[in-house]
């Protein structure tokens, strides 16, 4: 890998976001496109990195481990090149600019604008591609096939417009040809700005080499500055990221409608149905059914694991458990091995102990259920007391009787019974037997069977 100096490029307003948050923390597939920008420079070269912000995003650059440095006002590309330039003790490294709104772009094409710079040691390499007409790019003007200029949308004549051939914004300058050029930089344009762009004319107007690198195709270079090529960039990340899966050997029954985002991953045999989000951090093993309809964000879900039309969050579902359809996992909810959550069920902050059941309209806050233990059609942990919220412990194999409600703090112990709509407000030793509002233990005779 090249080294370099990187500066990415993302302290623009982003005014056609018509956003209260600045562009570049809008994110695709759950990842910003700062981040995603970041990962793609590190993955193609060796170097610091600056990302030039305005001071709002000082905090989130940092976060994403590179160094902010702060552009204020925000006078166009080629003051912000500036701004970092005068942030670097100058040296022989070359200096890689990537806007951090395209975030499509691939590692390889980065490392081939830094390549053509450094090995051709020219004064600057840039990339470019060609892009269907009408579009918002700086087109690349050529005499005779050789580039003079980039002329921005903005300021380009009916001509000139024409050209298709565009200024995708990653750029490689050999750093003292660039101090030079943004030096001399002026703002008379129609932004009134000092466009980076500039620099690329002066060198050839000095004489010096430059040279342009083309992207394969336009999409990798599409850049983002309004919520509608947000969405387009969006789709685009998701097939990529869908196509990855099922060559890993995932199957994804219809990638139209499935939403896998960038950080997730799943194991080989594992079917996604239609209709299924999967969000965030979350890991999904190999030979699970995944959906249809099922949403899963944060989550840890193991191997062999089914989660039909449900919602799980912050949770971990471990191996040949199943849940749904209709079922909600929250709070760092675990369903131990073999467990099943049914129709209808919630769980919060909850451990559901190997092969215990709750199939049919309950819901376990708070709880801490043991093995094997069943949990009855319309049973409550009761464990919001109005004040704060407390536990419930049932025992390995216990019997909740549907309809029942567990009036938390309770502990209901091993094998430990509850009658069908019995309101339990007292511990239940193991073994015990009780029924009724309020429960009470059953003689030994007194059956709960219909008789
Ligand atoms: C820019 C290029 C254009 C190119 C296009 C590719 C210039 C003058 N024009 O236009 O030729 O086709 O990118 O997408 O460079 N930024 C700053 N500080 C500023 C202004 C912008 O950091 O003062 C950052 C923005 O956050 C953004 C990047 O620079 O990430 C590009 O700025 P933007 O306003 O989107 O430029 P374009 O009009 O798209
Ligand atoms: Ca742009």
């Amino acid at each position: 890998m090249d080294r370099v100096h990187v500066f990415v490029l993302a302290a623009g307003k982003g005014t056609r976001m018509k956003s209260r948050r600045p562009k570049v923390l809008h994110e695709l597939c759950g990842v910003s496109l700062l981040s995603l920008v970041l990962e793609t420079v590190r993955n193609a070269v060796e170097g610091d990195i600056r990302v030039i912000a305005s001071p709002e995003l000082q905090e989130h650059v940092e976060a994403l481990g590179a160094r902010a440095v702060i552009q204020e006002p925000q006078l166009g590309t080629g003051h912000a090149v500036q701004v970092a330039l005068a942030d670097l003790a100058p040296d022989d490294l070359p200096i890689l600019i990537v806007s951090a709104d395209m975030p499509l772009v691939p590692t390889e094409l980065v490392a081939r604008v830094v390549s053509a710079q450094v090995s051709g040691d020219i004064a600057a390499a840039f990339v470019t591609a060609q892009v269907p007409l009408p579009s918002n790019f700086g087109r690349v003007i050529r005499e005779k096939g050789r580039i003079t200029a980039i002329v921005e949308a903005r300021d380009a004549d009916k001509d000139q417009l024409h050209i298709d051939e565009v200024n995708a914004g990653m750029y490689c300058f050999d750093q003292a040809q660039l101090r030079r050029a943004v030096a001399g930089l002026t703002t008379n344009n129609a932004q009134g700005e000092f466009y980076l762009t500039d620099c690329l004319a002066a060198l050839v107007k000095s004489g010096k080499a430059i040279e342009a690198v083309r992207a394969a195709e336009a999409a990798d270079v599409a850049g983002i500055n309004n919520r509608a090529e947000l969405a387009s960039a969006r789709a685009l990340l998701q097939q990529r990221i869908l196509v990855s899966h099922m060559l890993e050997g995932v199957t994804i029954v219809d990638p139209s409608c499935t939403y896998i985002d960038v950080m997730v991953t799943i194991g080989p045999d594992t079917t996604i149905h239609p209709q299924t989000h999967l969000a965030g951090r979350t890991v999904v093993g190999s030979g699970c059914i995944i959906g249809p309809g099922a949403q899963i964000s944060n989550s840890t879900i193991g191997d062999r694991v089914e989660i039909i039309q449900s919602v799980v969050r912050d949770s971990t579902v471990e191996d040949e458990a199943t849940v749904g359809p209709f079922a909600h996992l929250r709070g760092k909810s675990v369903i131990e091995s073999g467990a099943h959550i049914g129709n209808f069920v919630e769980t919060k902050n909850t451990r559901m102990g190997r092969g215990a059941k709750a199939s049919h309209l309950s819901y376990v806050g708070d709880a801490d259920v043991g093995e094997r233990a069943n949990i009855g059609a319309g049973t409550i942990t009761c464990n919001y007391d109005g004040k704060k919220k407390n536990k419930t412990k049932i025992g390995t194999r216990a019997f909740i009787g549907s309809n029942s409600s567990l009036v938390a703090p309770v502990e209901i112990g091993d094998g430990a019974l509850t009658g069908a709509g019995s309101v339990v407000l007292h511990d239940v030793a193991a073994g015990e037997r009780v029924a009724g509002n309020p429960a009470k233990p059953l003689r030994k005779k007194e059956s709960l069977e219909p008789t």
